[in-house]
């Protein structure tokens, strides 16, 4: 009998990453079959994210649902960044947890499940030059790591006391996944990191690398069959001249960039330990559009961190009129454990924090619904990599939009032209020209 394997996956696109490489090592063994059942799971594994409150909290209700409807045979494992933050917690307020995993020891998961009870969640554990098995849920798209772990310390984040010290993964080791995923049928290639355009500056034997961000884009380009290249997450403040020379000039670089905002007062920027200015932010995008017309821009931004004024959140709302970003991830501030920002006392009340939130989201809103008209009639290179449970199939333009088509799913794979015919807010409906 093949084992069945639940994995549930919370958070960003390097939690993705890490519950494929987890599929991978367990499959060295033996193989695995995915399930979406939890109740016929031989393994349940809930690959965890602690940047926020919200997820932490639905954690031990899961858990609860799980222990009451599994296989009574069948392990848990707690994986991931919030596995990191609580440690041996889990198992005071889970005792029917198996093991718990940190998000920089993933690749110990067969020893973890090997045993009754397993804890390892040490940050300064170095997985950058481990050689994962191979698995991946989608053909078409390749994500990889090329860096672990961050080290800037936002005053508001917790990835870094969960993930560790940021160190890059050598090149070599990049350049050969990019290779096989590429020769194996995905043409895109999406680089993982917290900070990726840092990359190069620490190997894991404490020296810089031979290539930095822009140098390993160009490398990665090279590869034939490699068609697209997307990467997340960049910082504004490494966004340089050299950076976005290479991001504007490189055919093969999909033309959508994701710049963390956070804040636009430099006050608050200050405070959240950012490392750039409103003046600096606005005028790296404004270079970003003019080098690169067709460019889509997508943001973060946290209302209401400590101290948030009215002349401060006027502020962050004023970056969002100049640079009119196409996309928006949005958050009231969550204290987390372990930051310096928890510490802070002068907390933005609640109804304040919805409020602004809201007023965010609605401008951002209005926005969009004065550029999606814009997009009628316009044709896009789409690369289509889903089925639609609708029967259609859904890709992405370089600018990462979605565009759904009425199409066979023989082109699934494929990147065709698309007339853009009814665009929505968040899909653009079109046909293949
Ligand atoms: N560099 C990382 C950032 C990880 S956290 C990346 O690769 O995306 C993702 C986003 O969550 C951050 O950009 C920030 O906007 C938000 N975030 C992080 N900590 C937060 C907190 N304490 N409260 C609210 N939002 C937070
Ligand atoms: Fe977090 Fe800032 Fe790093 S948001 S992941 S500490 S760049």
């Amino acid at each position: 009998m093949v084992k069945k394997l639940f994995i549930e996956t919370l958070g960003c696109a390097m939690n993705v990453r890490d519950s494929e490489h987890m599929i991978a090592e367990l499959n060295r063994e033996e193989p695995y079959l995915l399930t979406k059942d939890a109740k016929e799971a031989d393994l349940i594994l809930i690959n965890t994210c602690s940047v926020r409150e919200k997820p932490v909290n639905k954690l031990f209700s899961e858990i609860g649902q799980f222990v009451k409807h599994k296989k009574k045979s069948a392990k848990i494992g707690v994986c991931g960044c919030t596995a990191s933050h609580l440690g041996e917690e889990i198992f005071k307020r889970a005792p029917e947890v198996n093991f718990v995993l940190g998000a920089r020891n993933v690749s110990k998961i067969r020893e973890a499940i090997s045993k009754e009870k397993f804890l390892d969640v040490n940050i300064n554990y170095d997985e950058s030059a481990y050689a994962f098995g191979e698995f991946r849920q989608n053909p078409h798209k390749a994500y990889i790591n090329i860096s672990i772990g961050c080290d800037k310390k936002c005053a508001f984040c917790i990835v870094p006391h969960t993930r560790g010290e940021e160190i890059s993964v050598p090149h070599e080791l990049i350049l050969s996944e990019a290779e096989r995923a590429a020769k194996s049928g995905a043409k895109e290639i999406f680089l993982l990191g917290q900070n990726v355009n840092n990359y190069g500056r620490r190997l894991s034997n404490g020296k810089k690398g031979e290539f930095n961000f822009s140098q390993l884009l160009t490398q990665i380009s090279k590869i034939n069959e490699v068609k697209r290249i997307r990467f997340t997450s960049p910082h504004p403040l490494h966004m340089d001249d050299e950076f976005l020379e290479v991001f504007a000039s490189n055919p093969k670089i999909c033309k959508s960039m994701h710049m963390p905002l956070q804040s636009g007062s430099t006050a608050i920027l200050k405070t959240m330990r950012r490392g750039y200015t409103k003046e600096w932010f606005l005028e790296r995008a404004q270079k970003l559009r003019r080098m690169s017309p067709d460019v889509a821009i997508s943001t973060d931004i946290i209302v209401a961190f400590p101290g948030e004024s009215e002349k401060d959140f006027a502020d962050t709302m004023e970056i969002m009129e100049e640079v009119r970003f196409e996309q928006i991830f949005s958050f009231k501030y969550s204290a987390r454990p372990l930051t310096t920002a928890a510490q802070m006392t002068n907390m933005v009340d609640d109804k304040t924090a919805s409020a602004r939130l809201k007023i965010l989201q609605d401008k951002h809103a209005a926005i969009l619904d004065e550029m999606t008209p814009n997009y009628k009639d316009k044709i896009f290179e789409v690369y289509f990599e889903e089925l639609r449970e609708n029967g259609m199939i859904a890709g992405r333009t370089s600018q990462n939009f979605t565009v759904c088509a009425e199409e066979s799913e023989k082109l699934l794979g494929e990147i065709k032209n698309v007339k853009i015919t009814r665009p929505q807010r968040l899909i653009l409906y079109g046909q293949v020209v």
